[in-house]
């Protein structure tokens, strides 16, 4: 059997109920979700404390959009003939939402984890044209059916962590033709999961232009975006402001460029060093700045105001042993609304894992787990751009996820193993 052949096998083996399930209610399923012993809702007045939690829970779905929630004991009678399913007493919440992956790629950085533990730096590994230009190389050699097929796979592991929205990134092509494929075979995907796109062409300076940077600039403004934009394949533009990629004003010249296309914007902030990314992002009024381990006070102030979301990714630090870890704290307590992800790429953190996310968001960001379960819900939907998300509540998108869990405080703290048993998306029952 050819590579190709078994590829293509595995993509028509691989969990077909759910995909073929979810595609026959294209307006979502309509049941109701019973006996749930603990209902993390997000939403304060529906429940007790700020998890707006409720105890001994059912939830009415109509066409994949909640139409009622509350205690067992009070469904209305129009639910009650309908189709039930049970909870079996265990933690129901929304399902998770990852708002920062660079999940299509191909090719293993393995060499480089091992590097970094002997000491060479993630940027040193990148000058030498490593890291995120070596990915970009083994991602061009790569077929379309099997980068189609690697993100899939990714997808499905998501699901099993009990995320139901993943957002990603471009930006493993850094060429106009290479970004646009990455970008349209997003639209290829078919998991149950739903995906956000977004362009990140100002990823990395690709060698050939080390010495015309302002060439490579040009082009993401004058060529990228206005394709990406005509193609209609995303409508959020990121960028990486950073001393290892793109300066604060060649990040600013591309932001402009992308808001004046009608495009929503997004930064790469203050990772690797203090840089002014989050002054930027506020700027701009960006939907979000990711990473922020050396975010400036006057930083921390602007992304109150702008209403721009912290996106934290502590597994990154972990991953790069860098140790020096965001202050979650001070973002919080400057009025920033915090969100947590995996950042899940081959470089800097290669996992699916979000519950083990909030593991470490307790543990080394100091977090409440009121925060924690705002940073993969409510504040992620937020980071995405989306509102139809993010709680429970009547007329939120029916996703649910059923964990092999008691308790909201049981997922930071099953450290790695936290798992979704039943997961309903758009109210259709595709895991479990
Ligand atoms: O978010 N910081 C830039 N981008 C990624 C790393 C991507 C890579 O190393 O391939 C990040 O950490
Ligand atoms: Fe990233």
């Amino acid at each position: 059997m050819t590579r190709l052949t078994s590829v293509k096998r595995k993509l028509h083996s691989a969990d077909p109920r759910d995909l073929d399930e979810y595609k026959q209610k294209p307006h979502g399923g309509s049941f109701v979700l019973d006996r749930i012993g603990q209902c993390v809702t997000m939403v304060p007045r529906l429940g007790e404390g700020p998890l707006g939690i409720i105890r001994d829970a059912a939830i009415a779905v109509m066409e994949g959009k909640i139409a009622w929630i509350g205690e067992r004991s009070e469904l209305p009678r129009e639910y009650r003939r309908g189709k039930f399913e049970n909870a079996d007493h265990a933690l129901v919440t929304p399902g998770l939402i990852d708002c920062h992956t660079h999940l299509i790629f191909s090719g293993s950085r393995s060499d480089e984890f091992y590097e970094r533990l002997n000491g060479t730096s993630y940027e040193k590994i990148a000058e030498r044209g490593g890291g995120i230009l070596k990915t970009v190389r083994m991602t061009a050699k790569t077929s379309d059916r099997s980068l189609v097929f690697k993100t899939e796979r990714r997808l499905k592991k998501f699901l099993r962590y009990g995320v139901t929205t993943v957002e990603i990134k471009s930006g493993y092509g850094l060429e106009t033709e290479r970004e646009l494929r990455l970008l349209r075979l997003l639209k290829k995907i078919q998991t149950p999961v739903d995906t956000i796109p977004t362009f990140l062409g100002a990823h990395a300076i690709p060698t050939e232009y080390k010495s015309n940077r302002k060439k490579f600039v040009k082009e993401v403004c004058n060529e990228m975006l206005p394709a990406v934009v005509e193609s209609k394949l995303a409508s959020i533009c990121d960028v990486f402001c950073d001393p290892a990629a793109f300066t604060v004003e060649e990040s600013r010249a591309i932001l402009k460029a992308a808001y004046q296309l009608g495009m929503q914007t997004k930064v790469h902030a203050d990772q690797l060093a203090p840089f002014g990314g989050a002054e930027l992002a506020a700027e701009f009024k960006s939907l979000s700045a990711d990473h922020l381990e050396h975010v400036s006070d006057a930083g921390i102030r602007g992304l109150a105001k702008a209403g721009t979301v912290g996106v934290l990714l502590p597994g990154a630090v972990f991953f790069t042993n860098k140790k020096q870890y965001p202050n979650a704290r001070k973002l919080i307590d400057g009025g920033v609304r915090v969100a947590i992800s995996t950042d899940c790429n081959p470089g800097s953190c290669n996992s699916e894992n979000l519950p083990l996310m909030m593991t470490f968001a307790a543990v080394e960001l100091k977090m409440t787990l009121a925060e924690i379960w705002a940073a993969v819900t409510t504040h992620a939907a937020r980071a995405c751009g989306l509102s139809d998300r993010g709680d429970l509540q009547p007329f939120r998108t029916a996703d649910l996820v059923v964990w092999s869990a008691k308790s909201a405080a049981d997922i930071p703290y099953q450290f790695g193993s936290a798992r979704a048993r039943i997961v309903f998306k758009n109210g259709v029952k595709v895991l479990g």
